[in-house]
């Protein structure tokens, strides 16, 4: 089994997903609007944690995002490790190279898991045993994101877990149609510029159609305070797949 994955995210009303090029709030309503709106309703989703590529956890105070480790030669390696969790909460981040080090076990309070590839080297993996992080592996390349859920729910327990981004986990996500339901906020504010990434950003050939065989069922939708939406699809398997 592996855990329900809520893609939470938001973004101006023109699908962008850079918050710091938004328009600002209108007059009168609160400048913290997109974090605190973000924060709450993840919050109010009650998942297990929260999973990122490895560019969105650099973000977090006490991680930098450097050179990959890898030693393609070497013995590959696939044990987990369970460093000694005490936060009740998971923060997974999908580093495939072993670019990302720390200077803390954890991220905003969350326990850090790394879900890595076959080949990141012995000492980096040491580096992580002695920072007290928790890691797991994702198929030789790192890319086996079903195999790294299965890992997710059977050592760590997770059952719920929130996509948090940014664009290219998310297509890796969709384009694997491992994700069971979006959560997405639009905040009242505009991007504008061609060719800024917007929420899903997959990286394959231009014919690739990431979210082939998928339908969204609306679920709900709330207006919260200063005018951000609330917008709740579950993810379907499309019943009439295209005739070609
Ligand atoms: N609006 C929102 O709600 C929201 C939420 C989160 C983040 N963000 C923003 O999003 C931006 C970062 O987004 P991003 O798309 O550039 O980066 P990202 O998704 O955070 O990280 C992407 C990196 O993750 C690594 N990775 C590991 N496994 C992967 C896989 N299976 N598929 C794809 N990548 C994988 C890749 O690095 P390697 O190739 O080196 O392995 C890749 O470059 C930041 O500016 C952040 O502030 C916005």
């Amino acid at each position: 089994m592996r855990p329900k994955i809520i893609c939470h995210m938001v973004s101006s009303i023109d699908g962008r997903l850079l918050a710091d090029r938004w328009t600002p709030p209108a007059s009168g309503i609160d400048p913290d609007i997109v974090p605190r709106h973000y924060a709450q309703v993840g919050t109010r989703l009650e998942a297990d944690g929260l999973m990122v590529g490895s560019r969105t956890m650099a973000e977090f105070r006490g991680i930098t995002r450097g050179e990959p480790h890898l030693a393609l030669g070497a013995q590959p390696r696939s044990l987990p490790h369970v460093a000694n969790k005490t936060e009740p909460r998971v923060a997974v981040v999908f580093d495939r190279k072993g670019r990302l080090d720390y200077s803390v076990d954890h991220a905003d309070g969350d326990h850090i898991v790394a879900v890595l590839g076959h080949h990141v080297e012995a000492r980096y993996l040491a580096r992580l045993r002695a920072k007290g992080i928790s890691y797991l592996f994702a198929g030789e390349d790192g890319n086996d994101l079903d195999a790294a859920l299965r890992t997710l729910a059977s050592v760590f327990g997770v059952r719920t877990l929130l996509l948090e981004g940014g664009a290219r986990l998310n297509g890796a996500f969709l384009q694997a149609g491992l994700i069971d339901q979006m959560s997405l906020l639009v905040y009242p504010g505009i991007d504008g510029l061609a060719g800024m990434p917007s929420i899903f950003e997959y990286q394959g050939e231009a014919s690739t159609r990431p979210a082939e065989g998928q339908v969204l069922r609306h679920l709900a939708t709330k207006t919260l305070d200063g005018g951000m939406v609330w917008i709740r699809y579950a993810v379907e398997e499309d019943a009439l797949p295209a005739v070609v």
